[in-house]
């Protein structure tokens, strides 16, 4: 998820450009770039490292670059680290080191969005003499554009339709033309853009938050358009290239809360997004209907791995709890999970055969990143599960697989996690199939079936309204058991922390079977325990060890899966949730638990997105 800006006018673009991509920082911040044109002179192009605030130092707040037409970029590197040559804006000409300069080249363009087939259509464009200075998706896609825009002697928007035809992903692309100074081309697939019209100016931008200074009418392009943007004018194209309208959108949000794209709260956003974040991670891991692991880890090395040992904190600790019950029943491999503040301290035995996971949002979590390098010291293999490119646990781990979930703003983690599982997932796939645990049919059968769940997640989204009911009920309460067996208590830890964390209601996750060895004693009258019953061969199980509790005055929450609908005679509230695969109930599972940790603390009038004593990224020991 990046940001991109652009506008076209009478003023000077470069400060315009600068003071919007500020408003979307929030969408990624490794690295910003912008193309700016004076007149029919070549564009300029100047990237920069790091925060947007050096790009500013770096153009005089934008009054270095000279020109009334301009795009710009920030970025959150899904495609080749954070560096110079893989900022935006990418060129369409070969280029030497980051094509910062006078742009010589046909094409100059800013992207926000994930192009998947970007590796075929790289070699497409090597074939006919296209060389590649970066690493990024971007850089293939203008290219494409270029390649359409020569060999057929067309126009931009028939060029633009070209590529659309040909490109598998999202994207939200701005191009300036060299033919056509003043001129801004876009095209949209998924990825969000907008674009305002005003006193004979015009602005585009990935959010509202950019040009809600400019104006409150907003034009949403569609899917699969395109359009020719002008100072004061702006044109729709469909992908036959013919022009259609598109009416204005009156915007009524204030400008802090259009950066939450009109929710509340970071995390009621992030909680929205993770569909999208799930989608994204999935369509990066699976080719054809299969999971493609091949850049990470070969299949001969798949297949010699013996054992696996997950190592992480926090949430990241509570993904690795389910995997082990997933990787230990579809691949037969037995999992470790370790914490890894503890794990950095032990005596590690090195086993060659033993795979070391570390799984981590922020790629910077101290405990994490110590383990990482310990059981590297020790000779181990390690594969590291990270959000963020670029980031220390990213660069040290000798393999990596990125979640998709973009940046993620606040400090209860939801979008990064729901990825986090579907990594995992995908590895315990993947581990299955070379070791011949699972038949071709039930390997294919796992893959689609994985691929219902972003859909399953909008379906408990459009259901919210229950849960909010129910958390207003309980806001007042001090103490809280979330219990389940197997896969269940995995979830149980992480709906028990997102509770703790935002709501700052003592809150623990139980075995159901352990509750009985001595924890019951805590349970009575008002105590409300949240039964998770997703595992169809323990739901009579964990159901009994509620009613135990019930019988010591607790309330009872139950979340089950659709069908299930004889566990609400025994329960005092019951959440059904969409069926999938049991070893992906996790994914669904826990979307209810962060709802009801979410609107138990707005109920408290908490600060949801900064809670007390917490830190995003925990960097220290
Ligand atoms: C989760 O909501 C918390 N932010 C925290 O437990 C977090 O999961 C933990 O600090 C690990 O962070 P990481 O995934 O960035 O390594």
């Amino acid at each position: 998820m990046c940001g991109i800006v652009g506008f076209t006018g009478e003023h000077e673009a470069a400060p315009i450009l600068l003071e919007s991509l500020e408003k979307l920082e929030y969408r990624g911040y490794d690295s910003a770039g912008m193309a700016v044109r004076n007149g029919d002179k070549l564009a300029e192009v100047v990237k920069a490292t790091g925060k947007l605030r050096n790009l500013a130092e770096k153009t005089d707040g934008g009054h270095a670059l000279a020109g009334c037409c301009g795009i710009g970029h920030t970025r959150w590197a899904t495609h080749g680290e954070p560096t110079q040559e893989n900022a935006h804006p990418h060129v369409s000409g070969n280029a030497k080191k980051s094509a910062s300069g006078p742009v010589e080249s046909n094409v100059v363009g800013v992207h926000n969005g994930i192009i998947e087939n970007y590796e075929e259509l790289r070699d497409k464009l090597l074939k006919n003499g296209y060389q590649f200075y970066s690493q990024t998706d971007t850089e293939v896609v203008i290219k494409l554009v270029d390649y359409y825009y020569k060999k057929y002697k067309i126009g931009p928007i028939d060029a633009i339709n070209r590529m659309m035809v040909r490109t598998h992903g999202s994207y939200a692309l701005e191009l300036m033309f060299k033919d056509y100074p003043g001129e801004i081309y876009v095209a949209r697939k998924d990825s969000p853009m907008i674009i305002g019209i005003a006193d004979g100016e015009s602005y585009i931008a990935s959010d509202v938050p950019a040009i809600l200074k400019y104006t409150r009418s907003v034009y949403y392009i569609g899917n699969l358009q395109a359009a020719r943007i002008l100072p004061g004018e702006v044109h729709f194209f469909d992908l036959n290239g013919d022009e259609i309208e598109i009416a204005p959108t009156e915007i009524t949000w204030d400008a802090k809360s259009a950066e939450k794209g009109g929710f509340e709260h970071f995390m009621i956003k992030e909680i929205h997004e993770q569909p999208q974040a799930v989608r994204d991670t999935l369509g990066s891991l699976i080719k054809e209907g299969r999971i493609d692991l091949s850049e990470v880890i070969s299949e001969e090395e798949l297949e010699k791995i013996k054992s696996v040992t997950i190592v992480a904190c926090g949430s990241s600790w509570h993904v690795g709890m389910q995997a082990q019950y997933v990787i230990e029943d579809m691949a037969g491999v037995p999992v470790r999970v370790e914490l890894a503040s503890e794990y950095r301290y032990r005596k590690l035995l090195p086993d060659p055969e033993s795979l070391v996971v570390l799984i981590s949002q922020s790629g910077e979590t101290a405990d994490t990143l110590a383990a990482l390098r310990e059981a590297k010291s020790k000779g181990l293999k390690t594969l590291a599960v990270v959000n963020v490119l670029g980031s220390s646990i990213a660069r040290e781990a000798d393999r990596v697989i990125y979640t998709k979930a973009g940046p993620e703003i606040a400090v209860a983690t939801t979008k990064a996690y729901s990825a986090q599982l579907i990594c995992m997932h995908a590895l315990a796939l993947e581990l299955a199939r070379v070791k011949g645990a699972l038949s071709s049919e039930e390997y294919s059968k796992l893959v689609s079936e994985l691929q219902t769940i972003p859909e399953k997640i909008e379906r408990i989204l459009e259901e919210k309204n229950r849960v909010q009911w129910f958390a207003a009920k309980y806001s007042n309460a001090h103490d809280m058991f979330f219990i389940g067996r197997g896969l269940d208590y995995a979830i149980c830890l992480e709906g028990s922390l997102k509770m703790k964390e935002i709501s700052y209601i003592h809150s623990e996750a139980y075995a159901a079977g352990e509750l009985k060895h001595g924890t019951i004693s805590l349970v009575e009258n008002g105590i409300l325990v949240v039964g998770i019953l997703t595992q169809k061969e323990l739901i009579e199980k964990t159901l009994s060890n509620m009613t135990e509790c019930k019988a010591r005055g607790a309330y009872l929450m139950s979340l089950t899966a659709d069908g299930n609908y004889s566990i609400e005679d025994s329960s005092d509230f019951t959440v059904y949730i969409p069926k999938t695969d049991p070893h992906f109930m996790g994914c669904l599972a826990i979307v209810p638990l962060q709802l009801l940790a979410y609107y138990l603390s707005v109920s408290k009038g908490l600060d949801v997105d900064k809670p007390r004593n917490l830190a995003k990224s925990v960097t220290v020991e």
